[in-house]
């Protein structure tokens, strides 16, 4: 069998290289959203592009479930309300309570689509490849979907919220999905109110960006 490409790889050049990292700089957590709705097309264009992320073995361990019952939708929002509350009082400093309580930290009833992602901890696909010491990779494996998602919303103008404000297991369960799939991502999905530069919790003075130089370590 030939390794010759089919097709001539694409160069991506300066101008696209520019723009992507105006892409990144402007991707956004987004919990307030406009009513309209998300155009079905572009619905199903980031769910083929999410299957276009990184995989363990290549396992695409997974699995997308588009929240379309008002009823499910109101008792997620109602589950997450519920764990806010409580995260809430998991502050003791008065002061910190209070600036968390302000914060809004999902859009769970305004989105116009609600998407769950899951990971298949069993997938026939892969067969096994890559995870003997680190299961965890099929799990990391449907984050790099969520991110790929996440990019190709704000390439659409569209805009993604991720919600993790809640119990698992009771998502799982009002979700009604096989025991073998572990929550990933809740995310709220539409187009954004307005987009921003700046994460809202830095604008919001929570917690602004850090540098690089903060982060990095040489060995
Ligand atoms: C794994 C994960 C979970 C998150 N959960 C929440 C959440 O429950 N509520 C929320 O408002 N934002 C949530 N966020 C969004 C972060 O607050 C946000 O990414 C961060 O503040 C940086 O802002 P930006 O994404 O706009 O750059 C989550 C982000 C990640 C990656």
């Amino acid at each position: 069998m030939s390794d010759a490409p089919v097709f001539d790889a694409p160069v991506f050049d300066a101008a696209f290289l520019e723009r992507f990292d105006t892409l990144l700089r402007w991707r956004r957590d987004v919990r307030h959203f406009a009513a309209t709705p998300v155009a079905e097309e572009d619905v199903q264009a980031l769910l083929e592009a999410a299957t276009l992320a990184p995989s363990v073995g290549n396992a695409q361990p997974w699995r997308f479930v588009r929240v379309r019952t008002p009823a499910v939708r109101a008792l997620l929002a109602d589950h997450v309300d519920a764990e806010n509350v409580r995260a809430a009082s998991g502050f003791e400093e008065p002061a910190r309570r209070d600036a968390y309580r302000a914060l809004k930290l999902h859009g769970l009833r305004e989105a116009p689509e609600l998407l769950a992602i899951f990971c298949d901890e069993r997938p026939a696909a892969g067969h096994g490849l890559g995870i003997a010491t680190m299961p965890e990779m099929l799990r990391y494996s449907c984050v790099t979907a969520v991110h790929t998602l996440w990019l190709a919303a704000r390439a659409r103008g569209l805009g993604v919220g991720w919600v993790s404000i809640l119990e698992p297991a009771a998502v799982s369960a009002l979700l009604d999905v096989p025991q073998d799939w572990t929550l990933i991502a809740l995310l709220c999905l539409g187009h954004p109110e307005a987009p921003s530069h700046t994460p809202e919790l830095e604008r919001r003075g929570w917690q602004a960006r850090e540098p690089l130089a903060d982060r990095l370590f040489e060995r």
